[in-house]
This record gives C-alpha cells, structure tokens and sequence, in this order.
C-alpha cells in the first residue's frame, strides 16, 4: 500500500503563523507537524510516499524530508496549484499511486494510542476504510451515522445538525478505485472535491468500512492557534509522562525494521545534540540492551 499526505490548504485559521510557513511545517511542541502523521504511516509499514503542498511550501518539505531515504522509506513530491479539495489528491498523485492501494492521511491530523491504523492496513481487504471519533462538535467535520448494527449509513460533510457524535478524521483507506471515483467528484458548493464524496460513493457501492477508534486514541486537530497549543500541550504531557516521544520518524522507521541500528545511529551523529537526538539516543542504548537479553 503507498501513502499520500495532504500538506498544502490556506491555513487561513492560523494566520499569521502561516505567513511564516506553512500550517503542517508549525512545530507541535519538539517536533514539525507533518512528523506525526508519517511516523504513523511509517508504524504502519508503509515505504512509499508522496507529500502534497502549495507551489511555496512544498520545497520547505523536500527540505526537512528529503527523499526519505534516510528512513529507510522513499517520498516523492507534488504540486497542489489551489486548495481544490482533500479528493484532488487523487488526481494529482495518479501517477505516484498507479495500480496500488492507498492511504490518504491529512498533514495536519495528529494522532497518539491504540494499533487502529496498522492493523486495519493490514487488514485491508478492498473498497474504502475510513475511521470514526466521538467528538464534542462533530459539525466541524464530516459526520457518520451508524444503525442499530453499527452499520454506518450515512456521512454529512459539515452538518448543521449532525445525526451523531462520531466524526471522520483525517485517515483513508482505498482500493485501486478511488482514482476513478475521485475523477467522477464533482466540485461541492465551496469549490473543492470533497473526500465526503469519494466516501459516500464507496457506500452506495456497498464497499465502506468505517472503524471506530478506542476510547484511549487520542485525535487532535491543529488547525487554529488554540488547537495548535492544545496539541502542543498534549503532546508534551504524555512525553514527560511516559519518557516516549510521539511522532518520531527515526523510531518508527528502526521498530518497523526498514533500518538497522547502525544506519539509525548514523542519523543520531548527525544530529546536534539535543533533546530529540539524546532521546534517540536512549532508544539506540534501549535497542542494544533488549539484544543483549536475547543473547
Ligand atoms: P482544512 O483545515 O480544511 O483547510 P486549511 O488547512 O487550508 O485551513 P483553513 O481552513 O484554516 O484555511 O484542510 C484540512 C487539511 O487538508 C489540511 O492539512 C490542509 C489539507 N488540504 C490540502 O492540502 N488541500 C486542499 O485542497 C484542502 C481543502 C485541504
């Protein structure tokens, strides 16, 4: 299965922190946004990316992550000219995804706790997966209802009065078809193709699964500076709480065995000493301590 991630938009609600870069760049407390969602996708066991953003950001990205390699992972780059809506990626990415699965997961949606996503690529079977959220203001995001079964029947983008508590975060999962059937969207009143639109028409197909997420799974959105120093804030309590750190591509990357500890004690020399490098530090030491145990 490869991997999109949808790093461009306005980021308009964050102005004017988005003056300076872009939204998924923001630190969320030590590290850039978009390292949560690729260490999930990495914790997942996916190798092939390809990162989306704005004509001036995207080199920003190819910065900070380059091609991947030095994760063991390959991320190639494209261009989003508009924010057209989250289903424009698959039109974009076409060619990145050719005759593949893949998930979709939004730069901006940091996610902490539980194997949900790992083993639903796993699991994966065709049609559609996406994931559900008991929220508190369900109409800010796209809205499932589920029946008596836990079927889910319907999905609402933005209702006004939603007919669940149960949003749809960031994370999807499609077969193959969801190239045509994003190419079949039509704009929404706002002028973007929406994702709810893809979703609603792997329903109708009879092909969507929709997972709820535990109870203990945390999902934070970051897109207003509240939101952002909430995460933040988040982040950095169950960080000094549990002494792991959430969100690191390095660690994902060693634990899923796409690099070996020679290669991951490469990328810590490298590094300036610093809260992140001694941390990993401390993964390297753990790793070798665990070695011994075996031996
Ligand atoms: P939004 O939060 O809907 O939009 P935004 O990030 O542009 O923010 P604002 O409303 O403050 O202007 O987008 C959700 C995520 O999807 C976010 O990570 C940006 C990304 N996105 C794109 O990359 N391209 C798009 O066309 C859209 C609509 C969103």
């Amino acid at each position: 299965m490869k991997a999109i991630i949808l790093a461009g938009g306005a980021g308009s609600r964050l102005y004017p922190l988005t003056q300076i870069s872009s939204k998924q760049l923001q630190a969320v407390f030590d590290k850039p946004m978009v390292y949560y969602p690729l260490t999930v996708l990495i914790a997942s066991g996916i190798k092939d990316f390809c990162l989306i953003s704005t004509p001036q950001d995207l080199p920003r990205y190819q910065n900070l992550l380059g091609d991947g390699r030095q994760w063991g992972v390959s991320i190639e780059y494209r261009l989003q000219h508009r924010p057209e809506g989250i289903a424009q990626a698959f039109i974009i990415a076409a060619d990145f995804v050719g005759s593949d699965d893949v998930i979709l997961m939004l730069g901006d949606n940091i996610f902490s706790g539980g194997d949900d996503f790992p083993r639903a690529v796993t699991g994966f079977d065709g049609g559609a997966t996406i994931f559900a959220y008991h929220v508190k203001d369900p109409e800010r995001y796209g809205v499932v209802e589920f029946d008596r079964d836990g079927k889910a029947v319907s999905i609402e983008e933005k209702p006004r009065h939603p007919k669940s508590s149960y949003a749809v975060p960031g994370v999807y999962i499609y077969d193959n078809q969801v190239l045509e059937i994003a190419k079949a969207v039509n704009p929404s009143h706002r002028g973007e193709l929406e994702i709810t639109d893809v979703n609603l028409e792997y329903l109708r197909r009879g092909k969507l699964q929709v997972r709820r997420l535990s109870r203990g799974f945390a999902w934070l959105d970051a897109g207003t500076s509240t939101a952002l120093h909430e995460a933040s804030s988040y982040i950095e309590a169950i960080e000094r709480r549990q002494g792991i750190k959430i969100g690191c591509p390095e660690e994902a990357a060693l634990v899923r065995g796409f690099l070996s500890i020679n290669h991951f004690e490469t990328l810590i020399d490298c590094m300036p000493k610093c809260e992140y490098s001694e941390y990993l530090r401390g993964v390297a030491d753990e790793w070798h301590r665990l070695q011994g145990e075996k031996k």
